[in-house]
């Protein structure tokens, strides 16, 4: 993998840069689609290629492991054979997920024994089996296991916990390194910084990754809970240490002002939930707002979803339509929304990207923050 750094914005730490893998370039700023098991949900690949085109979307090591099993991937060929999606995959650990979905899991050193949110049936990641599951996935970014401290989180806790997540950082790197590539094609694994809300921690944590000298960083941790503006200091307090010239991504981030925060505070790539579950429950994003489809105010106001026409269903369908598609639950109604709000986040960092290039970025991020602030 490669990261060409084309140009960093004057008046804040925002950056537009190409990451080339063996699955094609990723243009950076970049929001990555969640598609969890495999399926971004809702959306045919046909139309995530054709209307959304993210050069990237990402997978989940908790998931894929658990459904339909690394067995069934590997016989497949990988996830991007298994899927028929022939751009970059990025798969995170399952340091987020086992600890959000699983219950009785319980943390060691040596890793964590969870239970199956799905069957109840008790399974243990380790650094080792980790590495050796996302090799068998074969997406082209693979993240390191780690701990995601929940908010809030005692000092005591969030320090000995990134110490932990530090030593297995460690054992992630001498296992990958047992690990041939499976597929022919490269995967570039990625370290996490952790340290919670505190900024000597993060800053602990952010020095000892940049210490690792991977090709690109990510930042765990945040959007958990917290005010915005403590995720933006500890953002920023992390950036400041990370290498320039590799790049880096918050994980799990966020609003479509999060995300434009960010990018001020110099992150690259983003990954949420927050477009597709939200669009399942009715919540559309647009440039001038919030809008709850599902309001009554809707349901005779026969203009299309959103003027700005970023995606085809934008204009095809009124928001009346739509409201009405929700209210007698029909899954076209989710399937709108979601094609919706991705090409509106896609919109977004590839927007932002072009203000970057152009030297205009934070007079633009300043009034988009504004806009996108209101319920509609
Ligand atoms: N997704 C959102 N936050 C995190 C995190 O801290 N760690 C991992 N592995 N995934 C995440």
């Amino acid at each position: 993998m490669t990261f060409d750094l084309l140009s960093t914005d004057k008046n804040s730490q925002a950056r537009a840069g190409t990451i080339t893998t063996d699955h094609g370039k990723i243009e950076t700023p970049i929001f990555m689609p969640v598609g969890t098991v495999g399926t971004v949900k809702g959306v045919h690949q046909r139309e995530l290629k054709q209307d959304i085109n993210p050069d990237i979307i990402l997978g989940n090591t908790y998931h894929l492991y658990l459904r339909p099993q690394t067995e069934i991937l590997e016989k497949a060929g990988g996830l991007h054979k298994f899927m028929n999606w022939d751009r970059n995959i990025l798969t995170d650990s399952g340091g987020y997920q086992v600890y959000s979905l699983s219950s009785n899991r319980k943390i060691k050193e040596e890793g964590v024994k969870f239970k199956s949110h799905i069957d109840g049936s008790m399974h243990t990641f380790t650094p080792e089996n980790v590495m050796e599951i996302q090799r068998t996935i074969g997406a082209d970014i693979i993240m390191a296991f780690d701990e995601c401290t929940p908010y809030p989180c005692d000092y005591q806790y969030a320090r000995r916990s990134m110490h932990m997540t530090h030593r297995w950082l460690e054992r992630c790197v001498a296992h990958l390194k047992k690990l041939p590539f499976k597929y022919g094609y490269e995967q570039t694994f990625f370290p996490i910084v952790q340290g919670s809300t505190y900024k000597d921690l993060r800053q602990q944590s952010a020095d000892y990754i940049a210490s690792v000298g991977a090709d690109g960083n990510a930042i765990g941790g945040l959007s958990v809970g917290e005010p915005a503006e403590e995720m933006y200091a500890m953002t920023d307090v992390v950036t400041a240490i990370l290498p320039k010239e590799k790049p880096r991504y918050l994980m799990g981030v966020g609003t479509p002002i999060n995300i434009l925060e960010n990018i001020a505070l110099g992150i690259d790539m983003f990954d949420c939930v927050m477009p597709t579950r939200n669009a399942r429950n009715g919540m559309l994003f647009t440039a001038h707002g919030t809008i709850n489809i599902k309001n009554a105010k809707w349901k005779d106001d026969f203009s299309p979803i959103d003027e700005m026409d970023i995606t085809w269903v934008d204009t095809e369908y009124s928001k009346a339509y739509l409201r009405h598609l929700f209210s007698v639950n029909e899954f076209l109604g989710k399937q709108i929304a979601t094609i919706h709000n991705l090409g509106f986040y896609l919109w977004l960092t590839r927007e932002a990207r072009k203000q970057i290039l152009a030297g205009t970025f934070r007079v633009w991020k300043d009034k988009m923050v504004k806009q996108m602030d209101k319920r509609l």
